[in-house]
């Protein structure tokens, strides 16, 4: 009887040994993920250039196999088309907002038209992001031959509410009014807080970019 019990107590002290272990060490992923993301978010400027704060997660963006990676390049052919895929963590109840802006327009070293934005979605009800309220259709990266790499910077915010947005909706056939942006603003506008998730990629100028100066001037 005895030795059965002290089966049975190993056996149950094995298995919560197990789940603690799990527990811990993706707890510790987890904080290695974002000690990372704040890391490279910093060396790469994003803080302070776009944003006061490290996002509090890595946002997950795919353009079909071509996955955004904290800084990682990409070409303005891959990224012509909206994202495939973007992941984070979400409440199916909440509200999110998604911005993806340029604060490299036309250039890192002459950022007068910071930031260009490319994408703003409000009212997105948890991640589907086809359900949210679109103020500004998806274009893609065109940075201007011979201004080096931009950085594209992806963030979302967690709305408080569902927000009654007061700006025009800019379409995919125009640039006007998408300079000058700043997501820092348009946050603190509808207290949106601090930054939930974020994730960025870089691209300099490709053969795709004058097709897209075409869409731009219809
Ligand atoms: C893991 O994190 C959660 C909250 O993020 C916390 O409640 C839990 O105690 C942590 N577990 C360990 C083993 O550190
Ligand atoms: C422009 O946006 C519309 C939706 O608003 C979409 O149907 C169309 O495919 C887009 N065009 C380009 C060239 O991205």
């Amino acid at each position: 009887m005895q030795l059965m019990l002290n089966k049975v107590f190993l056996c149950v002290f094995s298995v919560c040994l197990l789940f603690v272990t799990a527990e811990t060490s993706c707890n510790r992923s987890k904080s290695l993920r974002s000690a990372r993301v704040r890391k490279v978010m910093e060396e790469n400027e994003i803080v302070p250039d776009v944003l006061d704060v490290t996002p509090t997660h890595l946002l997950e963006v795919k353009y079909g196999d071509d996955e955004v990676n904290l800084g990682n390049e990409l070409t303005p052919t891959q990224v012509k088309d909206p994202p495939t895929y973007i992941n984070y963590p979400f409440e199916a109840n909440d509200f999110y907002t998604l911005c993806m802006t340029d604060p490299d327009a036309p250039s890192r070293q002459n950022p007068k038209f910071r930031e260009w934005h490319h994408w703003l979605v409000v009212n997105i009800p948890g991640k589907d992001i086809c359900k949210g309220e679109v103020l500004s259709d998806y274009i893609g990266s065109a940075p201007p031959k011979g201004t080096g790499l931009h950085r594209y910077v992806f963030v979302v915010y967690k709305q408080p509410e569902c927000l009654n947005p007061t700006e025009k909706q800019l379409t995919n056939t125009s640039g006007k009014h998408r300079g000058n942006f700043k997501i820092r603003d348009f946050a603190a506008k509808y207290d949106l807080g601090d930054p939930w998730a974020g994730n960025f990629y870089q691209a300099e100028w490709d053969e795709y970019v004058p097709k897209l100066y075409e869409q731009l001037s219809n």
